[in-house]
């Protein structure tokens, strides 16, 4: 295969080592620095132009896109992915990992665990959020601080709230995060590519330092990855919609806890921790799977009006329950079972004679107005969340002189 790897650093130890596996495997590989790209709509189709010619033809790109040119860089990745290139990690995926605030809440809906953690805006919220936590110490966190930068522990309520005031006067949001004190001072990075770990390792902070970053001093070390740490770090990895990436987590006393899922992680760190050739595995997954480009499902069969994707229930009480997928009557209805998702297990292009059972959700592409009676009702929140106080109709708006001039949305 053809492959670019974006990077705007091409001799950093981890685009070597790509470039050098990509080579060794008969690949034909460069390194395309991602601000050096044109993003051409100007022709009948979406194009690239590189250093002002038009760009050759590649089969796949590996981005390695650094924080500080998230914006431009997954612009360049959207723009490959228009023009059908392979790309292990998509540019949703990438974007939605540099915020931390999005991540987790991408990945909170999900069967993952993550630090308990929340977000509030006015200064009257922060100390119950803190409550909501656990309490001090709490950890107080950038949304997109990188290397252990912007992650604080706050000793106690007081200091919290003043800290998080401090951070919103100038414009900056903060999340806020329970402090997983059994797991001070580390952390466990497991290196997904595709659907398994392939390296991982445990780094350990520094004297007293509460933060395991290796910026911040931390060592690494190799480390046999639990079965559930690795099935968590390859979930998340998929929820966000990374082939390549690498999945930081706490060991909490109740299992893994998703910190972070990394869209460019290094490989420096984890191959000389663990001695493997994580570079060859990235690139011998690109290479099995260069032949299936990104495409948005929802998007190109949305075209074709009157039908969907939806996802289907089988209630307990359903007249589905025993019946095989040919006896319910769901392909004559015009409804296609894509998967079957049966507790934690999915089962993809399902059987015909597969027998549903009760609480089976069955993804499907169908004729909307058939599938309309088959989606569950909406699920419903806590049975019974304490109603909110009566609140007047006008509520007094409080004059704020530190925000400076409103943009014209607020
Ligand atoms: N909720 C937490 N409880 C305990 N330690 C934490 C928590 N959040 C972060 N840490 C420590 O701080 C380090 C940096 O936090 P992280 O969220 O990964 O930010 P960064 O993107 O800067 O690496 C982690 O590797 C971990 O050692
Ligand atoms: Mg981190």
């Amino acid at each position: 295969m053809k492959l670019a790897i974006l990077s705007r650093a091409p001799n950093s130890y981890s685009t070597q080592r790509l470039q050098v596996a990509a080579h060794d495997r008969g690949h034909k590989v460069r390194v395309l620095n991602t601000l050096r790209f044109a993003i051409d709509l100007s022709g009948d189709e979406p194009d690239l132009q590189y250093r002002g010619k038009q760009l050759s033809d590649y089969d796949a790109i590996l981005p390695r896109i650094g924080a500080s040119i998230t914006y431009f860089g997954t612009a360049v990745v959207r723009q490959f992915e228009q023009m059908d290139v392979y790309t292990p990690n998509t540019s949703i995926g990438i974007n939605n990992s540099r915020d931390k605030l999005r991540s987790l809440q991408i990945l909170s809906r999900h069967d993952v665990s993550i630090p308990a953690s929340t977000f509030v805006r006015d200064r009257l919220d922060v100390a119950d959020a803190i409550q909501r936590v656990g309490g001090a110490p709490v950890i107080i966190k950038l949304l997109e601080g990188t290397q252990g930068i912007g992650v604080i522990l706050a000793p106690d309520a007081k200091i919290a709230e003043s800290i998080i005031e401090t951070l919103q006067s100038v414009g900056t949001n903060v999340l806020l995060q329970r402090f997983v004190s059994e797991s001070r001072g580390r952390d466990v990075r497991a290196f997904v590519v595709g659907d398994r770990v392939v390296a991982a390792m445990r780094r350990v902070a520094q004297g007293d330092e509460f933060r395991s970053n290796v910026h911040r001093g931390g060592s690494a070390e190799a480390v046999d990855l639990d079965p559930t740490f690795a099935t968590t770090a390859v979930r998340a990895a998929q929820i966000m919609g990374l082939r390549v990436a690498g999945v930081d987590m706490l060991e909490s006393d109740h299992g893994p806890l998703i910190l972070e899922v990394n869209s460019s992680p290094g490989l420096q760190g984890i191959e000389t921790a663990t001695g493997l050739d994580v570079a060859g595995a990235v690139i011998d997954h690109i290479d099995n799977q260069v032949a299936f480009p990104e495409l948005d499902v929802r998007q190109r069969l949305s075209v074709s009006t009157g039908y969907g994707v939806a996802e289907i229930l089988v209630r307990d009480d359903s007249e589905y329950v025993g019946q095989t997928i040919t006896e319910s009557g769901l392909r004559d209805r015009d409804i296609t079972p894509l998967s079957l998702h049966r507790g934690s297990t999915v089962i993809p292009n399902p059987r015909p004679a597969r027998v549903l059972e009760g609480g089976d959700r069955l993804l499907c592409f169908g004729n909307l107005e058939e599938m309309r009676g088959l989606i569950p009702a909406r699920r419903k929140r806590r049975a019974k969340v304490a109603d909110l106080p009566e609140e007047p109709l006008v509520t007094h708006v409080e004059e704020r002189h530190d925000e400076g001039q409103p943009t014209p949305d607020e």
